[in-house]
This record gives C-alpha cells, sequence and structure tokens, in this order.
C-alpha cells in the first residue's frame, strides 16, 4: 500500500481537487485498492467544510466529483502515517516543514516538479476568477499522471 497526501492552505480548493483527480486516475489504472489518498489544509478555517463550490463545479465539468470530501487540518502524525506529503506551493511546503520539525517521518515536497511542467506551484484561486480554478484542474491533472508513474514503480 503507497499513501499520499496532498496539502494546500485551506483544503478546500487546490488539495481536495488534486485528491480527486489523483483517485480517479488511480481507479483507472485499475490501482485503487493499492493507493490510499488523502487531503488536508495547514490551516484550520475550513474544517468539516465541503470543498469550495467554485472548486466543486469546475472538477464536476471534467468529470471529477469531490462532494463527499470534507476539510481537515494537517497533523504532525501525517507525516509517518504518509509515504508522500505534496505541498501546493512554497508557502504550504514551509509550514510543512515547520510542522515536521519534531515529528519526523515523510519529508514534504512540491507537487508540480513530479512532472515537466514549467511551473513548480498550483497558484492558490481563492480570490481569482474562473480561470483560476481551470488552471489549478490543468496542473493537477498533469502532475497526477507522473505520480501515477512514481507511484507505479514502488508498488
Ligand atoms: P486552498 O485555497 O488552499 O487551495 O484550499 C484557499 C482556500 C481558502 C482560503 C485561502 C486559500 N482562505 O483564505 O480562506
Amino acid at each position: 500500500m503507497i499513501r499520499v497526501l496532498f496539502v494546500c492552505l485551506g483544503n478546500i480548493c487546490r488539495s481536495p481537487t488534486a485528491e480527486g483527480v489523483f483517485r480517479a486516475k488511480v481507479a483507472a489504472a485499475g490501482l485503487a485498492e493499492h493507493v490510499e489518498i488523502d487531503s488536508a489544509g495547514t490551516a484550520a478555517w475550513h474544517i468539516g467544510k465541503s470543498p469550495d463550490s467554485r472548486t466543486r463545479a469546475a472538477a464536476k465539468q471534467r468529470g471529477f466529483d469531490l462532494e463527499s470530501l470534507r476539510a481537515r487540518q494537517v497533523q504532525p502524525s501525517d507525516f509517518a502515517q504518509f509515504d508522500w506529503v505534496l505541498a501546493m506551493d512554497r508557502s504550504n511546503l514551509a509550514d510543512l516543514q515547520k510542522l515536521r520539525q519534531f515529528a519526523g517521518g515523510t519529508q514534504p515536497q512540491l507537487f508540480l516538479p513530479l512532472a515537466d511542467l514549467s511551473e513548480s506551484e498550483v497558484p492558490d484561486p481563492y480570490y481569482g476568477g474562473a480561470d483560476g480554478f481551470e488552471q489549478v484542474l490543468d496542473l493537477i491533472e498533469a502532475a497526477s499522471d507522473a505520480l501515477l508513474q512514481r507511484v507505479r514503480e514502488q508498488l
């Protein structure tokens, strides 16, 4: 079993998108029983909430269902629990590194550099327009394909 955790700030836009997209790709590859997928936020603001309505709508348009997801905050124990801890941007990564300092376990890393993309961060779409949510999906779909290849190698 390989365990993957996606992390952003609020756990209502980027990381739930990554959770839903990667889960769909893993299922399509027939690997659902071998890969555990979750997401979390560095902030506590939205604990228990569904993903943002704009995030859910944009994902649904591409066939990804985020309806059952609920936000949670990342915990020090997550670094022992997950084999991959993937941050959406450098601010999330810095927060994760601080949280891990006394916990040990898996080193967090940026998600996008797993793929051969020109961007290294998934921009926060929360205060922007609809195109931001499309860009989040574009970047996450590309990086999820690269992550699936890496996970296959580990199974
Ligand atoms: P996320 O986006 O980190 O991709 O979930 C955000 C969601 C909420 C806020 C910021 C970013 N917020 O300020 O409440």
